[in-house]
């Protein structure tokens, strides 16, 4: 099913606000009370509309304010990771792509922009629930972009959905498990990668970094990275320089890639 039209709008002082065209009149935070059905109705893209005091411009969505107005239930991969694992991986155009959890669908988002029309992307999610969620917001990246990819959603566990994602790929360029214990599913998704492609897990904990790193060796594939991204944001000063900004540097997860590499000969 089609989520409803989302509406950007851009303050002057460069905040944006996405709203649903959909659900009546309302009290949308930062805007006010509006029926953005009649108050946005004819409003194009560059158009700018006066609401209350504030004065709003309609802006084209891009992937950043995709990711900021997601629907969100399960933790979310960020850009930090998604792009690490993504050019680390060198995911890109015409590849096939398996990820698991799905959950809210924020690492499938940075995937499916990368892959162009001839690329799949195959999302495994067993929690219908959070499924729900992730579809909102690919089908949001779907009507927003026109050289969108393939997109399978299977809902189940990803280590018994070895033959469904066979029949709709044949084999996958990449995989990314970001589920609690990957280690479940690593032996079933190894058979599906092509020699050369990789895996990769997100690990929260050390404990899973541990575990999926013998998983992976066990299963023949060569770990090549393990990891942790650290952000560090800088700030203006008042005084026009720049310094490290009071943000605090956070743990997302660690991260574990791993290649198939092609079987020695005897
Ligand atoms: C942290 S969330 C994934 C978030 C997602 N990658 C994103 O960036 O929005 C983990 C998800 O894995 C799902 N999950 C856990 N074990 C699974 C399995 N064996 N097969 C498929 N999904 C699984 C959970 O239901 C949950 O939605």
């Amino acid at each position: 099913m089609e989520p409803p039209e989302l509406v950007l709008l851009r303050e002057a002082n460069g905040k944006v606000f996405a709203v649903e065209m959909a659900g009546g009149e309302r009290k949308i935070r930062g805007i006010g009370r509006i029926n953005p059905e009649f108050t946005l109705a004819g409003l194009e893209i560059g158009d700018r509309i006066k609401i209350g005091t504030k004065l709003f411009t309609r802006i084209q969505p891009g992937l950043p304010e995709l990711r900021v107005s997601m629907t969100r239930r399960a933790q979310v991969i960020t850009p930090k990771d998604a792009g690490f694992l993504i050019a680390w991986m060198g995911i890109g155009q015409n590849d096939r792509v398996l990820e698991a959890g799905f959950g809210s669908g924020g690492l499938a988002m940075h995937i499916a922009r990368v892959l162009g029309p001839n690329g799949h992307l195959i999302s495994v999610e067993r929690r219908e629930e959070h499924a729900e969620v992730g579809e909102i917001n690919l089908r949001r990246c779907q009507s927003t972009f026109s050289d969108f990819c393939s997109w399978s959603l299977i809902h189940g566990d990803v280590a018994d959905s070895t033959e469904q994602i066979r029949n709709i790929a044949g084999g996958i360029d990449a995989a990314i498990l970001d589920m609690p214990e990957p280690w479940h599913a690593i032996p079933s998704v190894e058979t599906l990668l092509r020699v050369g492609g990789r895996l990769a897990c997100y690990c929260p904990s050390p404990d899973q970094l541990a575990t999926s790193w013998s998983s992976v060796e066990e299963a023949g594939l060569t770990v090549e990275w393990a990891g942790e991204m650290i952000e560090r944001r800088w700030a203006l000063t008042k005084r026009g320089g720049v310094r490290p900004s009071n943000t605090p540097i956070g743990h997302t997860a660690f991260l574990l890639i791993a290649v198939k590499a092609p079987e020695e000969e005897e």
